[in-house]
Order: structure tokens, then sequence, then C-alpha cells
């Protein structure tokens, strides 16, 4: 199965979904694109690093989010991609998009949604008190962060803890977690039924 990773950043999830390709634990699954909506990222060197091709598209040459994601769409469909994965990338998609897509869009987000949506999750949740937080993979609807869920780990929020260091713990546990639900999409394992998601055998 042809994937497409979408990226803003610095990319620690998409090389771990590198890493797990590479390790053969992504069944039939192939990141064939990343693409990426900022030029020059740390996550562009891991794709190019891996061999992976990259679409970089600047979001500040196109006059309307529409007109960015049909050029987006039309490149996946050249490339075959039957699966976008959402590692950090920090613009939302067009209901366009959504559609031409719908059901095959992941994200991975820092917090036990719905609790923290939002850019600052890690931060909000820490600021706030929790004691728990933690890593949740959902499906991509039209609403932030509000897609059915998939899975999800919790972290403890520890004694002494500095936002940095809670931040290290989440990451771990995302890098853990994208990877195991790529591969239950790619083998078919998800059936969405209105907000929840079913494990098939
Ligand atoms: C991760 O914390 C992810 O949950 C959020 O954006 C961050 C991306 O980090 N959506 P990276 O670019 O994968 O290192």
């Amino acid at each position: 199965m042809n994937i497409a990773v979408f990226v803003s950043g610095n990319g620690s999830n998409l090389q771990a979904l590198i890493n797990a390709q590479a390790k053969g634990e992504l069944s039939s699954g192939e990141i064939k694109v990343v693409v990426c909506d900022k030029p020059g990222v740390f996550a562009l060197d891991r794709a190019e690093k891996a061999g992976i091709k990259t679409v970089v598209l600047d979001s500040k040459e196109f006059d309307s989010r529409e007109s960015f994601d049909k050029k987006i769409v039309n490149k996946l469909k050249s490339e075959g991609i039957e699966l976008i994965v959402l590692a950090g990338f920090m613009r939302l998609l067009s209901g366009f998009f959504i559609k031409e897509y719908e059901n095959k869009i992941l994200n991975i987000h820092p917090s036990l949604l719905p609790s923290f949506k939002g850019v600052q999750g890690i931060k909000e949740a820490f600021e706030y008190g929790v004691k728990v937080t933690g890593v949740t993979v959902h499906f991509v609807n039209e609403e932030l962060d509000a897609g059915p869920v998939i899975l999800q780990e919790e972290v403890d929020v520890e004694e002494g803890d500095s936002l940095e260091m809670l931040e290290k713990r989440i990451h771990v546990v995302e890098h853990e977690l994208y990877p195991i639900a790529v591969k239950m999409f790619i083998d078919g394992k998800l059936t969405i039924d209105g907000r929840k998601v079913n494990f098939n055998k």
C-alpha cells in the first residue's frame, strides 16, 4: 500500500515510520512520498536520506487552501497513494482534500483527545496540571483533532517533570504507537462505525 507522509518540521514521527518500514513492521506499506509545506525543514533531510521522493509546496505561493490541496491531490493520485499519514503537518486540510481521501487520513496528536486539542497540546496539559496525559492516533475529519480515535496511550506526568522532560516521554510513545496504528490500517483491521473505530480480527 502506497503511503504519503505529510510533515512540516522535525520529522521524528516520519523517522519512526521509516525505521518501522525498514524493519518490515509496516506490512505491505511503502512510504512513497513525503509532502511538506515548509521548505528547508529537517524532515526533508530525513526523507532524502531514506531515498523517499519529496514534494515541497510553499503555501505562500497559492491563493487559496483549495488550490494548494488540489495540486497535492493531483500529485498523490499520480503516485497511486492510498493512505495519508499526517506527522506534524501544521496545515489544515480542506474539505475537498478530506473527501478525496475520506477515512484514509491518519493523524497523531500528543494528548489524550478530546483534551488539549491544537498545536500546544503538551504545553497546555502540562500547565493545566494534569497527572496523566498521552498520545492519540485518530482518523482525520473536517474538524481539528476530532476524528474517530484509533489508539491512545497514557503518559504519566511525574513529580518534578519539566515541560521538556514530559515532551520527551510523549515523543517516545508517539514513535511506538504510530507505526502500530499505520500497520493496523494497512492490514485492514480498522472499521469506522460513527465515532467508533472497531478492530477486525
Ligand atoms: C508530534 O508531537 C505530533 O504529535 C504532532 O506534531 C509533532 C510532530 O513532531 N502532531 P515530529 O515532526 O514528528 O518530530
